[in-house]
């Protein structure tokens, strides 16, 4: 049998262009679907769910890289911690039962320590989980995505676009490193063909370091909207999370925990990465004009 990479998540924002790019660069692909998904071209699919330990002896057959996109936050606020550590332990036991080589796990960027969220809190058990198998992982800590349909985008384009006017807490001034999702899909694709990056984990980020607060007056701006920010110290990232939530098409199971995780700063530690796939980054504005126009053409996602 053809060895393959299997992807999990294959039906989420990362998960379909990743995908797509396998398949253009010429890698026999799989991906873990719960219910069916179309994909462009002959994309093999395999209906499976990492909560359900049977489905994956069959999808992992013949695998030697698994790539690991799955969270479970759309299922619902509570539990999903316990939802997406069973998952990860279910995926390990199958992955070195079949003879995985590899998995290459993209989570969170963040550190412990006051202020760090459940949600970051859970990528990072992930990411533990996942590293304890008997295979190599490779692990990439990425802040906020840009693209059309990533949570975090569509949650501050949706602020921008509804209110000219924010009262916002102090966590607009937290500072973040964002990344294109072209860029996220060009790592990810990198590390399968770069060997050096099996066992490792790297620090993704964008060549720009902005609070949210530029960002979402850059956004702004790109999008010829007026924008006025005045920061409050009494509103709390909690009391925040009810109001953004009421403004943006992010379901409130996938937006409080993000918006909890705002405190914290998510800025790179170190470019290692940079050297081993190296290509021009993608600068901010240019990433959220893309992200705008893919958005206005969904077929291209
Ligand atoms: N988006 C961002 O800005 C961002 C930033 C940093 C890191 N990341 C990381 O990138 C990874 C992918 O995120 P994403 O934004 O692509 O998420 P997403 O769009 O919400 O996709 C999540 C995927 O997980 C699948 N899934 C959930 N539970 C599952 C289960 N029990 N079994 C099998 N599949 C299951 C979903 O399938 P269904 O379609 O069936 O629900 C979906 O395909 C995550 O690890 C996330 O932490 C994302």
């Amino acid at each position: 049998m053809t060895q393959r990479v299997l992807v999990t998540g294959a039906s989420g924002f990362i998960g379909r262009r990743l995908v797509g790019a396998l398949a253009d660069a010429g890698v026999p692909v799989r991906c873990l679907v719960r219910r069916p998904v179309e994909f462009p071209g002959t994309v093999e699919t395999v209906i499976g769910d990492l909560l359900e330990p049977l489905t994956l002896p069959a999808a992992l057959a013949g695998v030697h890289t698994v790539y690991y996109l799955v969270h479970s936050m759309a299922g619902g606020r509570a539990e999903f911690v316990r939802r997406d550590r069973e998952a990860a332990e279910n995926l390990r036991r199958a992955a070195e039962q079949a003879g995985v080589r590899r998995v290459i796990y993209l989570g969170g960027l963040g550190e412990t320590g006051a202020g760090f969220s459940g949600h970051l809190a859970s990528r990072l058990e992930v990411a533990g989980i996942l590293q304890s198998g008997g295979y190599a992982t490779t692990f990439l800590r990425a802040a906020i995505i840009f693209g059309a349909g990533g949570a975090s985008f569509e949650m501050i384009r949706a602020l921008v676009q509804h209110l000219p006017l924010m009262i916002t807490p102090r966590w607009v001034s937290t500072r973040c490193q964002p990344i294109a999702v072209g860029d996220v899909i060009r790592y990810l694709v990198g590390c399968l063909f770069q060997e050096a990056t099996a066992g490792e984990t790297f620090d993704i980020g964008g060549p720009e370091i902005l609070s949210y607060r530029e960002m979402m007056e850059r956004l702004a701006a790109l999008t010829g909207r007026r924008l006025t920010i005045v920061p409050v110290p009494v509103l709390t990232p909690r009391l925040s999370s009810y109001w953004v939530g009421l403004i943006t098409p992010v379901k409130p199971a996938i937006a409080i925990p993000l918006i909890e995780g705002l405190a914290s700063e998510v800025v790179c530690r170190e470019n290692r990465i940079r050297e081993l796939i190296p290509f021009p980054l993608t600068p901010f504005d240019e990433a959220v004009v893309q992200a705008l126009q893919e958005e206005k053409t969904p077929g291209n996602l």
